[in-house]
């Protein structure tokens, strides 16, 4: 966050502008080196007569999911949005909301232009009239890296002039839910719409829009570039492909780490060097708060789409949170639930009231669990979006696996 309280009315006019202003700048790849190295040779030679059908099966053969949490396969989404008449449009969610989660920033801040690839020939595959990038407004280096690259790529004629649009998001968790997100591009307050009709059929302007993850993007280039191989030959523990795990908490090198999708959360304290000096194993967050807690013992799940389900849990945007022997799974359950409560959009009420009914519940001495467990049902099944549905995950497994604590 920026503050901008004691700033010059000039800063803040350029602030609110998305101006100028002078964040640490990565050393990432430009337009010119990546060009170097093949870049948008794929681009040129799909727009130049390619099949579009083709570049779906070679995704849906290497087992893209989205990989913004939701892990929907990736090429059906090109088929949903094709079908509809045009004119289609191309979303980006950058909006990295999920707490713990830092992937797209990575890609981001080293090689912008695998994704901006990835998303001209997602575009060029819907025959998208605009694409435009909503990017979490907390990345402010990002932005004006994007800014800059994406003038790059006009001013080469890859893309013409206003094809790609930039959006900044302002902070809201809940504009990363992709029907928020549309309505925030379209200038209004964001806040999820009830589906059906899914933004495949209804999205920008109520046009069909295809809507990806930013990471999604990046190895939708890395397979174009590389073929299907470079994700379907990598198989552990019967799963297949690569995932990219945002490493924070009690590990000794927090980080992003690319390891197989059938890791364990024992192969990822390994690659994060261990635990940090000091701690002891208890407990894991597999994907942000709406995953909630899973106890230290249970060490051999494969950390994949589909494989939490059966644990009342789910990999999302694989934002890998380790707590120690000094760590309270109760304050953590009742700091996710803290979150969710400022950031519930406040549409719908089993959402807004229940956060902060939970709250409450949830600071007394013992926990209500008749109550908790009553009230995370009526949240799961009558909220209108996944924050609301997702929100009682940590109570849940608080309750299951740490009741001692409550
Ligand atoms: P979802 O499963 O409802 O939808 C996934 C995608 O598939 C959407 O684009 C949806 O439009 C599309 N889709 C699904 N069924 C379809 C159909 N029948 N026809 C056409 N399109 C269809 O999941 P949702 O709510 O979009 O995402 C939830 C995930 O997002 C969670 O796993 C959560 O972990 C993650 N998340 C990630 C964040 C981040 O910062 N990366 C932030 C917050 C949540
Ligand atoms: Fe808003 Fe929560 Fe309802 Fe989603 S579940 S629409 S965030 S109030």
């Amino acid at each position: 966050h920026r503050h901008v309280d004691n700033a010059t009315p000039a800063l803040i006019e350029d602030v609110i502008a998305g101006g100028d202003f002078h964040p640490i700048m990565p050393e990432y790849e430009d337009l010119t080196a990546y060009q170097a190295r093949g870049g948008y040779d794929k681009l040129a030679q799909y727009r130049d007569g390619g099949d579009w059908e083709q570049v779906q099966d070679m995704l849906l053969s290497a087992g893209l999911r989205g990989l913004g949490g939701a892990g929907f396969p990736s090429g059906k989404k090109w088929g949903f949005v094709r079908a509809e008449a045009g004119p289609r449009y191309l979303a980006v969610n950058g909006d990295e909301g999920e707490p713990g989660t830092f992937k797209d920033r990575y890609h981001l801040e080293r090689e912008p232009h695998v994704f901006l690839e990835g998303m001209l020939i997602a575009a060029w595959a819907v025959e998208a009239d605009k694409c435009f990038i909503y990017m979490r407004d907390e990345y402010p280096a990002v932005l004006k890296l994007l800014r800059k690259e994406i003038a790059a790529l006009e001013e080469a004629g890859i893309v013409e002039a206003g094809y790609i649009v930039l959006r900044r998001g302002a902070g809201a968790y809940i504009c990363g839910e992709e029907s928020a997100m549309i309505e925030s591009i379209e200038g209004k307050r964001g806040i999820p719409r009830l589906r059906p009709p899914y933004v495949a059929q209804v999205g920008i302007f109520d046009r069909p829009t295809l809507v990806h993850n930013v990471e999604t993007l990046h190895w939708v280039a890395m397979i174009c570039r590389e073929g299907p191989e470079v994700m379907n030959a990598v198989v552990h523990n019967e799963r297949t492909g690569l995932r990219n795990y945002s490493v924070s908490g009690r590990v000794a090198n927090p980080g992003v780490y690319l390891l197989p999708a059938g890791s364990t959360i024992l192969d990822i304290i390994a690659a994060a060097g261990g635990m940090a000096e000091g701690h002891t194993f208890k407990a894991y967050q597999p994907g942000g708060p709406s995953s909630g807690l899973l106890p230290a013992h249970m060490n051999d799940v494969p950390l994949d789409f589909d494989t939490l389900q059966p644990h009342g849990t789910f990999i999302g945007s694989a934002a890998v949170v380790v707590l120690s022997d000094q760590d309270s799974a109760r304050d953590a359950a009742l700091n996710m639930l803290r979150f969710f409560e400022s950031e519930s959009c406040g549409q719908c009420t089993p959402c807004r009231v229940g956060c902060e009914k939970a709250v409450k519940l949830m600071q007394a001495d013992t926990w209500d669990r008749e109550l908790l467990t009553d009230l995370c049902e009526v949240m799961t099944d009558a909220s209108i979006c996944g924050l609301g549905q997702a929100a009682p995950n940590p109570i849940k497994l608080v309750m299951q696996h740490f009741s001692e604590e409550v």
